[in-house]
């Protein structure tokens, strides 16, 4: 069965099985016929696709989760948990809760992918994690197949990092998730530069939560690729984070290195370290690095494999370690 529609690079990669299911019954349908294999089927659960990069067949079932709906409960005058069940398009989550006026996801507008696939690597964008407005998920345990509550403390979330890349790893599917939104005081978070540069350009002083997420909408649109025209999986890399010492040597030679300060570290943007090493724009074969974004790996030609893809991050990882003596992870899952 070819994965080609069902990630977002858009490159073939074939799975020997694959369903898509639309309960959790039909879930662990899926998750028993796989267990009840000898040896045991390896499953992949697939989202909306958005951080995979395919660089070989999966020899086992790949489970695309359809699960939808959203629901709510209003807990007070401010406040009310919005749930959304993991195959609800990210963005049009966002896009229902800010009809609702509901405060809290704008600035994660237009993020690729799933709701079932956020709490994974803790999404932020703009100034915003999930972490902040994160209730709780709810998880089906593969091995038991009971349903299990995971709330903010035991996902234990860090910077695109929580328990499910951690000691959870394969251990569990995400079926909903729970937030908690404002729905009459909200926060407008406009720390993030080019937010305020952007709403400056709208003539907007006093945003709403829709007007910020208008003002995310541009600055992504302006220079992120919609993996819809151009294959992609967004930022392919995480921004490193060095020791402060570090930083101070690599000033001394390279005095316009970026960083922001965090204790004793410092969080250096990789997008510019990537450009500074001369990939920014660069093509070879089917694949580059995005010219508006250097962060970002594309299938330029659509006709790129997923190897061709890694190979392409591995040199882009070798030059920027040679040149800053800082080594790049990788952001994008590999299969
Ligand atoms: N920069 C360059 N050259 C580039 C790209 C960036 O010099 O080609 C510099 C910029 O000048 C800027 C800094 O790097 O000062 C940061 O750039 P940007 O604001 O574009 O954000 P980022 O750090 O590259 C992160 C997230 C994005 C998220 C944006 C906005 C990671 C790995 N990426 O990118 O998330 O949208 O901040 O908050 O943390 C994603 O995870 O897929 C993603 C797109």
């Amino acid at each position: 069965f070819s994965l080609k529609a069902y990630n977002t690079f858009g490159v073939e990669a074939k799975a020997k099985y694959f369903v898509e299911v639309t309960t959790v019954e039909e879930l662990k349908e899926a998750i028993s016929f796989s267990n009840s294999q000898i040896p045991k089927t390896p499953v992949l659960f697939l989202g909306g696709g958005s951080n995979i990069l395919f660089t070989k067949d999966f020899d086992g079932l790949a489970i695309k989760l359809n699960l939808t709906g959203i629901s709510e409960q209003v807990i007070n005058e401010n406040e009310v948990w919005i749930t959304a069940k993991a195959g609800e398009n990210w963005h049009n989550f966002v896009m229902h809760c800010l009809d609702k006026n509901y405060g809290g996801l704008e600035n994660l507008s237009l993020i690729p992918g799933n709701v079932g696939t956020s709490p994974m690597q803790n999404i932020g964008a703009y100034g915003t994690e999930i972490k902040d407005i994160f209730v709780s998920c709810k998880v089906l345990d593969l091995e038991s197949l009971e349903l299990k509550t995971f709330d903010l403390e035991e996902c234990r979330f860090g910077y695109r990092d929580s328990i499910f890349k951690q000691e959870g790893k394969g251990k569990y599917v995400i079926l909903e998730v729970t937030f908690k939104l404002t729905t009459k005081n909200h926060i407008i978070k406009t720390e993030y530069g080019a937010i305020k540069s952007e709403l400056e350009n709208l003539g907007i002083e006093s945003p709403t939560i829709q007007d910020v997420s208008k003002a995310v909408i541009n600055i992504r649109q302006s220079k992120l690729p919609d993996p819809k025209e151009t294959g992609n999986a967004g930022s392919f890399f995480k921004n490193p984070t060095i020791p402060l010492a570090q930083f101070e040597k690599l000033k001394e030679k390279f005095e316009n290195i970026q960083g922001y300060p965090n204790g004793n570290f410092v969080k250096v943007p990789a997008g510019w370290l990537i450009e500074q090493s001369g990939w920014k724009g660069k093509q070879i074969g089917n694949v580059a690095s995005h010219k508006l974004q250097a962060l970002v790996i594309i299938n330029a030609t659509g006709n790129a494999t997923g190897k061709e893809v890694f190979e392409f991050s591995t040199e882009i990882i070798n030059s920027v370690k040679e040149k800053y003596g800082i080594e790049l992870e990788r952001e994008v899952n590999i299969i």
